[in-house]
């Protein structure tokens, strides 16, 4: 998007202004910048952090205009427990979401947010998740006193003075989301920034009825660039409910097949268990093409034909870096290497580059994400050179197989729906559900070891349904029910249909048994083959599992044996499973659709309990 070189002050839309003021008067920072999204104020707003010390420019050559930044060891994810649904009535938030009276809550804020902003200036993002062309453009406002916030606000979303000019355009009637962040770390007269600034309090918290953001304390990702979790999960799931789409926690690619048939699929994978993977894949398989559509997030509407279509609301790509190299994500490595990119948490080389564990060319020294020196001897210690949800944030534009039908306001219709989860036992590599109910069943009861990309403790079974645990803006019980509605509003012939996937399964020596990432194709492939009725499969207690002989082995350096493991169905692990779904079940009580409860008690008798 283009933009006037000078910045804006203010707006001719009364409500936003008023609500700017409102906000300036409690926080009472220095001044209030508008922001445009021109190159100048780019270099404005990285500038500032750099002599801030938050960031640290990377060399031209290597990463051009991208920088480097470490946040404070206690700023490095997603805080859930502090993360609220401030729904007027508790039981409209749910079992799994914490709640407080919304008036508690922001008289409690308004005492965090005064003069809060002290010594900062405040920035005012109009932004726009999704296309701004859209026949529902989704507005949003995030006013913040983070640079930091700034520059990765405008990789990650559409945002400065086009959107403005088009909030202005509709006038009083333009619906947007205010959210409001700060770092809660005033600076008084003549007090020295510290690099990181952020407060040992916490708060994100969702006012769904208002469709409303109130973030305090923390600097980092979903924490802080509010369009993307507090935006278009929570309360874009809140808006869906009302309004019959679906916000999801999905990847968006394009798959075509040696025919050139086109597919598209979304897949929901809870945090750092391969989305960002799976939407670059690299197919080892000769004629199939993978192109990209989105990595985190999918806003799915029903379009005229009657079938599901999918956009992805973001502009950027918030990645976990560890892991990431030339063999599991080939595609994010282009991106990235194109430059304008945002590193966070990573370790910086000598050199003037970034390197975290599992990427190529280990250097000799480093200095670590917590400042520290850092070698190969070290990380043969243990010692890691970056936090395990450390990220890179780039702009989509730069991807290399970025589908041209990305830019397409009506979105690309889903033929295929993935949920899974990170699991060393019990869940084989993939299962096809029999109908859109069981496949709603098997999202519910999604489970996934617990990872770093939330605060807690790391490898943990829980159940995550949907991918969205973190994210359903209000009563899971409800969401289900969501779920089971929109495939009873549908014709079933044009639903997508439901897989369920496992690459984590570990061998009695702790190995993965399946080699995942470009080889996860032959997966895509058997799901589509299924699709248009070619595959075999075997019907199992859990849904359809293919046979050995149906999934293309071509090329795939895998012992049968192993292929074998990774696709069996162990009743006795299945029924071990039973009582933690029943469990889980039970936090919903009588909310709990009875489409699932039929759905479980019909698992149960196939597994003999
Ligand atoms: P968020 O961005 O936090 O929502 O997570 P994500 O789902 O995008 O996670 P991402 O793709 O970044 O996954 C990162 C982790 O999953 C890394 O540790 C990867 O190595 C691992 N991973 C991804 N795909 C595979 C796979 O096919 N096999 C195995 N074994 N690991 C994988
Ligand atoms: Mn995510
Ligand atoms: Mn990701």
């Amino acid at each position: 998007m283009t933009a006037p070189a000078a910045p804006v002050q203010g707006t001719t839309h009364a409500g936003l202004q008023a609500w700017v003021d409102e906000v300036a008067a409690m926080t009472t920072p220095d001044e209030v910048v508008w922001v445009t999204g021109s190159d100048e104020e780019w270099t404005r707003v990285t500038d500032k952090l750099v002599a801030a010390g938050t960031f640290i420019k990377l060399d031209e050559a290597k990463k051009p205009n991208s920088f480097y930044a470490a946040s404070d060891p206690s700023d490095v994810a997603r805080v859930e427990d502090r993360t609220y649904i401030c729904s007027v009535d508790e039981k409209d938030s749910g079992p799994t979401n914490n709640w407080m009276d919304p008036n508690e809550m922001k008289d409690l804020m308004r005492g965090l947010y005064a003069g809060c902003m002290t010594g900062r200036t405040m920035y005012v993002i109009p932004f726009v998740m999704g296309h701004i062309e859209s026949e529902h453009p989704m507005f949003g406002v995030e006013i913040t006193d983070s640079e930091y916030v700034v520059a990765s606000m405008r990789v990650m979303a559409r945002c400065g003075t086009p959107v403005l000019e088009r909030i202005e355009e509709l006038g009083e009637d333009a619906k947007y989301v205010p959210a409001l962040h700060s770092l809660g770390a005033p600076l008084e007269d003549g007090q020295q920034d510290v690099k990181w600034p952020c407060n040992p309090e916490k708060y994100i918290v969702q006012f769904p009825e208002e469709r409303m953001i109130w973030s305090y304390g923390s600097g980092y990702g979903g924490n802080a660039l509010l369009g993307k979790k507090c935006y278009s999960l929570r309360i874009a799931s809140v808006m869906a409910r009302d309004e019959g789409w679906m916000a999801e926690h999905m990847l968006i690619l394009k798959l075509t097949s040696p025919e050139q048939q086109v597919y598209y699929i979304a897949a929901g994978f809870p945090s750092a268990c391969g989305k960002t993977n799976l939407a670059m894949l690299k197919p080892t398989i000769p004629g199939w093409k993978v192109e990209t559509l989105g990595d985190d997030i999918a806003w799915m509407r029903f379009g005229k034909d009657g079938r599901l279509y999918a956009v992805n609301p973001e502009f950027g790509f918030f990645g976990v870096a560890p892991g990431t190299n030339e063999h599991t994500n080939p595609n994010a490595m282009a991106t990235i290497n194109k430059g304008n990119s945002v590193f966070t948490n990573v370790a910086l080389t000598d050199d003037g580059d970034i390197w975290w564990e599992g990427l190529e060319n280990t250097p000799a020294h480093a200095t670590s994400w917590k400042g520290e020196d850092w070698t190969p001897e070290k990380g043969a210690a243990g010692e890691l050179s970056s936090h395990a949800n450390s990220r890179y944030c780039t702009p989509i534009k730069q991807c290399d197989i970025l589908a041209p039908e990305y830019d397409d306001p009506q979105g690309v219709p889903i033929s295929a729906i993935f949920f899974g989860g990170r699991r060393k036992t019990t869940v084989p590599l993939v299962t096809e559900s029999r109908d859109w109910t069981h496949g709603t069943f098997m999202g519910a009861t999604l489970s996934s070891e617990t990872t770093a990309a939330a605060t807690g403790e790391v490898g943990v079974v829980r159940r995550d349904p949907m991918a969205m645990l973190p994210f359903i803006g209000y009563d899971a019980g409800d969401y289900f029910q969501h779920w089971i509605d929109i495939g009873k509003s549908a014709d079933a012939s044009k639903l997508p249909k439901i897989f369920y996937v496992n690459w984590f399964r570990r061998d009695e020596e702790g190995n993965f048994v399946w080699p995942g990432f470009g080889e996860n194709a032959r997966v895509l492939k058997w799901a589509i083959e299924r699709i248009e009725g070619k595959a075999a499969a075997v019907e199992t207690a859990i849904g359809h599992v293919p046979t050995p002989e149906s999934i293309d082995t071509d090329g795939l350096d895998m012992d049968p044996a192993e292929l074998a493991k990774a696709l069996t169905v162990d009743n006795e692990e299945w029924k071990a499973e039973i009582p933690q779904i029943e469990e889980w079940f039970a936090k919903f009580g009588d909310n709990l659709p009875t489409a699932l409860q039929v759905e479980l008690d019909g698992l149960k008798a196939r597994l003999g309990v």
